[in-house]
């Protein structure tokens, strides 16, 4: 859920450029072939229609209440044929580095730590992530 949540507010990939191949009708809307499209995944993410109105409040616990289809709103990974082929790799790693941590730190964020989300190709931290680690048993 923390991790989820994670990648809804700082999705890695903000935008999912495709073309249409064919000429294809969405709704009430005509995409003729050749046409290019942006898939806007940070405003998708960020979406007070789709994720009510704390959308940009995080809270892991909206993955716990409130069921949501994979592949339609929550897309860090893309959706489709051609989504991320890491996706089940990357949870894994992020799980265990998680776990891992969470079970021998506590963790505090420093005072220096300005929260200036960017987007240079991926998602970033401008200025860094400062925390302080404390081991559990000490
Ligand atoms: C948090 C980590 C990751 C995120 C958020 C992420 C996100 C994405 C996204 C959004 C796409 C689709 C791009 C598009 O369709 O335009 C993609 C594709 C891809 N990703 Fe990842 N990825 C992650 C980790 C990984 C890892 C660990 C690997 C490899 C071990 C990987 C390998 C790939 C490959 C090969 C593609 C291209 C798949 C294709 O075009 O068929 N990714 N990724």
């Amino acid at each position: 859920m923390v991790i989820n949540e994670s990648l809804r507010l700082y999705p890695p990939a903000t935008l999912l450029p495709r073309m249409a191949f064919e000429d294809i009708k969405l709704g009430d809307l005509h995409i003729p072939k050749g046409l290019q499209i942006w898939i806007p995944v940070l405003a998708i993410h960020h979406s007070k229609e789709i994720w009510g109105e704390d959308a940009n409040e995080f809270n892991p616990d909206r993955f716990a209440s409130k069921p949501f289809a994979p592949g339609r709103h929550f897309i860090p990974f893309a959706t489709g044929p051609r989504n991320c082929i890491g996706q089940s790799f990357a949870m894994m790693e992020a799980k265990i580095i998680l776990a891992m941590l969470i079970s021998r730190f506590s963790f505090q964020i420093s005072d220096s730590y300005r929260h200036a989300p960017v987007v240079v190709l991926t998602t970033k931290p401008k200025y860094g992530v400062q925390v302080y680690l404390k081991p559990l048993n000490s």
